[in-house]
């Protein structure tokens, strides 16, 4: 990454089934984790200054990305930070549908960051909804990089969670910008060929993977809670 551009600390969080898979072939949003699990992820988000996913997962989840625990929520005034995290959409194509949870509740700012492929009259009609926020940058993707420094300098983010999908975990792989990933290993076997997994996209050659360093293994139930930090390649 360019050295001049800043950049927040960036962790992932995702449940995975025994398989690898991060969902169903139908891509729809199931109940297939925990209630340990949701705490954890309420938890993990209370921690981060934006919390951040792809425009499918924006869509297909109805999630609203905010803090549901008002404990969590008095916690973070406590610490400085406002009750709920910036929440953060990418969409390079500004293909998602315009009623997704997270313009519901006005509990932070949205940021979206899209490409120049983004229909202006789409764009022009979210800037107008109260506190979203549109940035345009890259011709046909976003350029993640770019993103990241307009967060942590523009926003003040300095922990960026996000919650996936596997299109946007491969974006931020790719531009080896992940610091940690949070895993929770479910005993599930989804099975799919197309079903997502954590990471989707091109995929590395073999000189090129990354790899990770166990820093936590706990174990709730038949469920284990991983916590990865990225190697960076040298
Ligand atoms: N198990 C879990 O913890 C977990 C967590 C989250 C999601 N999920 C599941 O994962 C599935 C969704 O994953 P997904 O991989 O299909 O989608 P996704 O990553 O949520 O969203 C993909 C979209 O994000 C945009 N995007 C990603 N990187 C981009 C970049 N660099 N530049 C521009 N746009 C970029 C593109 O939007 P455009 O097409 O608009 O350009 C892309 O099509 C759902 O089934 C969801 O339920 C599971």
């Amino acid at each position: 990454m360019n050295a001049k551009l800043k950049r927040p600390f960036v962790f992932l969080n995702m449940a995975m089934t025994l398989d690898g898979k991060t969902s169903t072939v139908e891509r729809r949003p199931t109940d297939w984790t925990s209630k340990s699990d949701k705490r954890r992820m309420v938890a993990l988000r209370a921690t981060a200054d934006a919390v951040m996913v792809g425009a499918r997962t924006a869509e297909t989840d109805r999630t609203s990305l905010s803090i549901p625990d008002e404990r969590l929520q008095r916690a973070r005034v406590r610490r400085g930070q406002p009750p709920h995290p910036l929440r953060v959409i990418v969409s390079g194509s500004g293909s998602f549908r315009e009623n997704i949870r997270a313009f519901e509740r006005r509990v932070s700012p949205v940021l979206i960051f899209t490409s120049r492929r983004a229909p202006r009259a789409k764009l022009d009609r979210l800037a107008r909804l109260p506190d979203v926020h549109i940035y345009i940058i890259g011709k046909r993707a976003v350029d993640v990089p770019l993103m990241l420094d307009i967060l942590a300098r523009d926003w003040k983010v300095k922990r960026l969670l996000c919650e996936g999908g596997a299109s946007l975990n491969w974006s931020l792989f790719a531009a080896r910008a992940v610091n940690e990933a949070f895993v929770t290993l479910c005993p599930r076997i989804f099975g799919g060929a197309s079903a997502p997994t954590l990471a989707d996209g091109a995929g590395f050659p073999r000189d090129a993977i990354l790899n990770a360093k166990l820093l936590r293994c706990e174990r709730k139930g038949d469920e284990l809670f991983l916590r990865y930090r990225i190697l960076t390649p040298a």
